[in-house]
Parts: structure tokens; sequence; C-alpha cells
């Protein structure tokens, strides 16, 4: 059966209905570009009797894009077959949208990345108007560029400048706001009225032509060369790189594939499109991001870590213990996704407070048009907020996030645990108490977990759920389903302190701080982060979390490690932490004072007393931006790898995505354990040595990392 059905009606409308046997969405795969083949051949053949053509799908969505499997392992030995066989496709298309007869899109679902481009090469775009529905052009989140005509047709159609975010940026939009967009060219109420709407367009342009290909065809915005244009696309480069650090290939092709594209004819822009295309398929960023935002964050959202053969039942009753920070986002987040939330702090006030969160991130929502009132009084009747415990009574989940004090948690611990229903599952959201540690105030450390949420809780999509020594998998299960209820993304990982967020970003933190003590300039140290491809440098990050807070969890970590009979080992780090809160009195951004000030009415500097205290000027000059660099991701991937050996970490799925939702970890290596693969395992480990020769022992390479090395191993 062929991918493209050809029905050629009795009024001369030929609809061609993609759908791609055995696969539940359309791609661009070998089996569709054999029938792309055959079906233009056919139309060839047949444009005598066809008045106008209509693409439709008959899939749920109009057509999910590029085939990832095929896109991930071109080599740059294949780089030649692989463009020939894009020009090959991009031909086909081509021929479609040169027959001289009106092609229209009948985009019935969501079309993303070559999806869209397929409707991109038709002479008009009418969706459905289904708000469930995305359009755009996302390829740029993987690494890639729109290598289907997307960098050519967009900037023809809508303007350069209107163009950038959609192809740079990935923006997806919906039906409404692609129509306002120009992305799309009408709107239909139902799939019949899509089809009316497509004739009646084949029935009032009988001859068809794109603007492009037409004479004196003009750049709607003006052309890279026309002087307003010229002036915004010589600074266009900068303010990119501002935004990229250079870290990213994908945005800065699209941008010269584009621009260089906008400059010559159609078909000449298009073979550069595919030069970049190309290019970027067969280079290591794309590899990295493609490997972990798709297949892998694919695995674990499929279900990957969840323990199998446990029933999966909707939680319908959380009830949250602290109406703080964390337990006022989770609240949130839980009530947003249809549960009931009990809202539990000391008083109703504190707990009411937790509830105006919600209050006032709703009516943001409603603000910005993306919800109802009706729909904000939803989602907060749902919330309880109150000071009795006796209210938790019959709640599936109780999640307490209260301070972090392990006696005050096995207080509340046991204090909820009664109420939950029969099996119902009590989880901790502590940032470094280890769970089998507090599940010790269980009455069923089995129905113990840890769920630790990141803040703001609203914003971050991650959750690292810990299992405790006694968890079982049924709990387990359950948990991770809570969090895909809340639509968040599950990692998981065994217990310890600190887990394994916490923990790789305790030695980003240290890392930083540390070099200001050997006398590094500030400035050069967070920048270095930001360069590295972090989203904030480590200084920045030290003021935000608080270096009380770093303080307090040092010394907690500290008191028990030396009460379990080991011994502390000092970082460097500590010592100018003490000094900045100790003498100085210079707490957090919070406090108004930490590595930078932060000035009421302008922007936060660095505190310029950092330049006498720690800043070392021969050293400053001397320093290596690589070195600097280099040391804020080997650390935190030397750390990563010390989970894995230690079975803190259970996946290399679950280090990569962890690390980059969890700490910002930098998203174009793909996570901390593919920067070691695609470093090199043997390099990645002679560098940590040199590294440990120069800064110290904690770059030292873990055994795991050593046995890697001698084998020459991926992580895998
Ligand atoms: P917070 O200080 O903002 O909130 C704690 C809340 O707990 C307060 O409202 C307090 O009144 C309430 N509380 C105290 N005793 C209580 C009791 N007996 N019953 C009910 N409520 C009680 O603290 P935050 O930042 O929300 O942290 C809470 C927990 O989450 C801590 O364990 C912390 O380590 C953890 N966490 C914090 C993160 C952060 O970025 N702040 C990130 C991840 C976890």
């Amino acid at each position: 059966m062929s991918a493209i059905h050809y029905d050629l009606g009795s009024d001369q409308i030929l609809t061609l209905t993609i759908d791609m046997p055995k696969q539940s969405a359309n791609t661009m795969n070998a089996a569709f570009r054999d029938a792309l083949n055959e079906t233009v051949s056919k139309v060839q053949g047949d444009l005598d009797n066809i008045r106008g053509i209509i693409i439709a799908s008959a899939k749920k969505t109009f057509f999910a894009g590029g085939d990832l499997n095929e896109i991930h392992k071109v080599t740059r030995g294949d780089a030649q077959a692989f463009e020939d066989m894009v020009n090959g496709m991009k031909a086909r298309m081509r021929a479609l949208e040169t027959c001289g007869k009106p092609v229209v899109a009948a985009i019935n679902g969501t079309a993303l990345g070559g999806g869209y481009e397929i409707a991109l090469a038709c002479h008009h775009r009418i969706a459905l108007n289904d708000n469930s529905i995305q359009l755009g052009l996302p390829e740029v989140s993987l690494g890639l560029l729109p290598g289907g005509g997307g960098t050519q047709r967009l900037p023809r159609m809508i303007g350069l400048e209107a163009a950038f975010p959609l192809l740079m940026e990935g923006k997806k939009l919906r039906p409404k706001a692609a129509l306002k967009a120009g992305m799309v060219d009408e709107l239909a109420d139902s799939v019949d009225d899509m089809i009316t709407k497509a004739k009646a367009f084949i029935e009032a342009n009988p001859k068809c032509q794109q603007p492009w290909d037409k004479k004196g065809f003009k750049l709607p915005g003006g052309a890279p060369h026309h002087p307003t244009m010229a002036q915004k696309l010589a600074i266009a480069p900068a303010m990119l790189k501002q935004k990229t650090k250079g870290c990213y290939p994908a945005p800065e092709r699209i941008m010269s594939a584009a621009v260089e594209g906008a400059q010559v004819d159609f078909d000449s822009g298009s073979l550069i499109e595919t030069r970049y295309f190309a290019e970027l398929v067969i280079g290591q960023v794309a590899k990295n991001m493609t490997g972990t935002f798709w297949f892998q964050l694919n695995a674990i959202n499929g279900g990957g870590s969840r323990p199998e053969g446990v029933k999966k039942e909707p939680f319908k009753k959380v009830g949250v213990l602290g109406a703080g920070m964390m337990g006022a986002g989770i609240a949130y987040s839980t009530a947003s996704r249809g549960m009931e939330v009990v809202l539990k702090d000391v008083s109703v006030e504190n707990a009411e407070k937790g509830k105006s969160y919600s209050e006032d991130l709703l009516a943001k929502k409603v603000g910005r048009k993306r919800m109802t009132e009706e729909k904000k009084a939803d989602v907060l009747a749902r919330i309880t907020a109150t000071d009795t415990a006796a209210d938790l009574e019959g709640c599936d989940l109780i999640i307490e996030a209260v301070f972090e004090d392990s006696n005050l948690k096995a207080k509340v611990t046991a204090e909820a645990e009664s109420k939950l229903v029969k099996n119902g599952i009590f989880a901790s959201n502590t940032s470094t108490i280890p769970i089998t540690q507090l599940a010790k105030a269980s009455d069923k450390p089995e129905n113990f977990i840890g769920l630790h949420f990141f803040s703001p809780v609203d914003k971050m999509m991650l959750v690292e759920i810990i299992v405790g020594d006694q968890t079982s998998d049924d709990t387990l299960a359950r948990a991770f389903d809570y969090v895909q209820q809340i639509g968040k993304i599950p990692v998981v990982v065994n217990d310890s302190r600190g887990f394994f967020t916490s923990r790789v970003f305790g030695t980003f933190v240290n890392e930083g701080i540390c070099m200001l003590g050997e006398g590094i300039h500030p400035a050069s140290i967070d920048n270095a982060g930001l360069l590295a491809g972090m989203p904030v440098g480590p200084l920045t990050i030290s003021d935000e979390v608080s270096l009380t807070l770093m303080q307090h969890v040092r010394d907690q970590s500290k008191k028990d490690v030396e009460a379990g009979g080991g011994t502390w080992n000092a970082h460097p780090a500590e010592a100018i932490i003490d000094q900045m809160v100790n003498d100085h009195g210079r707490k957090s951004k919070a406090a108004g004072a930490g590595f930078y000030d932060y000035p009421a009415k302008s922007k936060k500097r660095l505190w310029p007393e950092l330049e006498t205290l720690y800043v070392n000027k021969a050293k400053a000059s001397q320093v290596k931006l690589q070195d600097l660099k280099d040391r804020i991701l080997f650390i935190q991937a030397i750390e990563t790898i010390r989970c894995m050996e230690e079975g803190v970490l259970r996946t290399v799925e679950d280090a990569n995505i962890g690390s980059i939702f969890g700490i910002g970890y930098a998203p174009w290596t793909g996570g901390a354990i593919q920067f070691v693969n695609q470093y090199g395992v043997r390099e990645f480990a002679e560098r940590a040595r040199e590294l440990a020769a120069t800064h110290g022992e904690r770059f030292a390479p873990p055994a795991l990392l050593i046995e890697h090395a001698e084998q020459e191993k991926l992580f895998i």
C-alpha cells in the first residue's frame, strides 16, 4: 500500500492523502520518499485532467516531520548521499509547486518541521481551527535546521524579520496565531469546511504560481540588500551570538541559509539550505541534542524507568504539607492538572498565602487570554488551604515541603501518614536529606519516596524521584505516574545525600567559587559559565540559591558524614563562602548582597570589594578561558559518573535529562554523560587527569571512567 492515497475525483480535483502504513504519524522516511516519487510522476501524467490538488492526512496529525531515526545515523561519510537524497525529495515537492495547478494543504492536525514544510510548498494553507494543533519549524531545538525548504519559503512568504523567530527559536503556534503570523491563509471549523474552502480556492485560482516564481517578486519586508534590512542584518549575527554564546551552530546556519538564500533565486537558495542542513546533521551538536532531547526523552516519557506490571490509576486527591515557596508551587502544578489539593501549613493564614501564589499565576494566564475566569475559579476551588491535618483524610498522595529539618519532617510524616487511603504514598520534597533516613519516621517505609521538585515549580519541568532502600516498585511506579499526571518529566535515582542533581549542582557552584579563591576575576568566572553553555554563571546562581543555604546544607552534611564515622573532605570553596557570609555579611540576592550588589534602582553589579579581597591580577590575566570552561563542565560530568558508579543513577537517560532539566547543564552537550561520550571517553579521562594535576584530586577520573576509557567504551 502506498503511503500517499491518490484520489482523482469526478470534479477533477486530486486529493493526495498521506497515510504512512504501520505508523501512527506521517514522517519523511524512505517509504514516504518512494510514495512521493511515484505520486508526482502520476500527477505529471494526469496533469491535463487535474484542476487542482489537495494535500491531506489520514492521521490525527497532519505530518510529524523528518525521520529522526534516519537523520541521527547520518555520518560524515554519508554526507553527499544525504544531500542528494534531500535534494531529490525537494525536487519532487518543487515539481508539484511548479505544476501550474493550485495545490492546497488541508492541515487537519499538528504540522511541525518537515510537515509544515510540505504545507509551505503548497500555494494555499488551510488549518483546522483547533487549539490542540501546533504549527512550526522546531528543528532548531534538536540542533537541526528546516531542510525541506523552510528557510527559503517562509522568509519569502512573510519576510526575513518575521521568519527569524519561527526559524531560529523554533516557535510553535496554534492555528489562530499562525493565521495572524501569515503562516496559514485560512482557518476552517471542520474537515468538511476545510475541503469546501480548499475547493473554493482551487475554483478561484485555476492557474497558480508561488509569489517567488512570479516575475518581479520582492521579498516582503525587504531583501537583504535593502538599506533598512541591511542595517538590521549587520547586527543580527552579533545579537544571535549573544544568545547562543557560540555553543549552537543551528541558529547560526539557519540565519545564513535564510539570508544567503534570499539573495539568489529560489532553487539556488534551496541548494544553499541543503548544504547547511547536511553540515548540521553530521555535526556533533545535533547528534547530542537529537540523542537526548528526542530519543532519550522519549524513552523516559515512554516509561523506561517505571517498574512494569503496576496498574496505572489517576491520582485524585493530593496533600501538600508546607505552603512555602515549594509547597505553593506543587499545589499549583497539581491543582491545574485537575486534582484536588489540600494545602496545609501551621496556620490558615500561611496556607492561604501559599494558595494566593496559584491565584497570581492563574490571574496572569487570564490576563494573557490563555485561560478563562471560569477555569481559573475551577482550579482555585480545587485547593483547600488549611491548618488541620484531618482535612488530609482520603489523599492518594501526600507530599511534604516543610523546612529542611529532619525532626520536623519526621513529625509531619507521623501526623499526616495515617490520613492516606490504603496504599497511599507519602513523599518528601527534601533537597538533600537521604530518603531512607526520613523513611524511618514512616510506618510504611515501602510507601515512602522522594519527589524532588525544582524551583520555580510551575516552570521547571523535572522531578527527581528518589527511591529509598525500602521503597517498593509499586510506590515508584505510582509516583512516576503522578509526575506524568502533572505534565513533568520524571527521572529516577537511588538514595544518596544530595541525590543526583543537588550533588552535581554543588560541584558547579563550588568550582566557580573556588576559582575566585584562586584569584580569578569574578566576571571571567561567570562569563566562562555562560560561554560553556550554562544558563547562568556559578557566582550568580550562588547568590540566587543563597550562600547561607549552601552553608547550612554543608554543615548538615558534614555532621551526618562524621556521625557515620566518615571524614569530611573540605572543598576549597567552603572558606570563601564562610568569609562572604560571616566576615562580610554577604548572604544572598534575597538579602540584597552576595557576590553581586543589588541596587534598588539599577542593574546588579559585581561587589567591587571582590577585586581587593580575591583577585590576583597576575593570575587573572593569564588564565585561559578554555580551562575555566572545561573545569565547569568536567567537574559536573565527573560527579555524574561518580553517581553512576555508586548506583545513584540508574540510567544514562536519567543522567542526561536530569542534568539538563534539573541543573541547566549546557544543553548543547546533550547532558553530563553525553558530554563525556562526545568528547571521547579516553580523551575525557586524559583531560580529567590534567585538570586533577593542576586543580586538585576532585578531577581525578573515577574507576568507572577509567574502565570505560581503557576499553574505549561509550556510556550507554
Ligand atoms: P519555605 O521556607 O518557603 O516553606 C516551608 C513552609 O513549611 C513554611 O510555609 C512553613 O510555615 C511550613 N511549615 C513549617 N512547619 C510546618 C508544619 N508542621 N506543617 C505544615 N507546614 C509547616 O521552604 P521551601 O523553600 O518551600 O522548601 C521546602 C522544602 O523543599 C525543604 O525541604 C527544601 O529543602 C525543599 N526544596 C527546596 C527547594 C528550593 O529551591 N527552595 C528546591 C527543592 C526542594
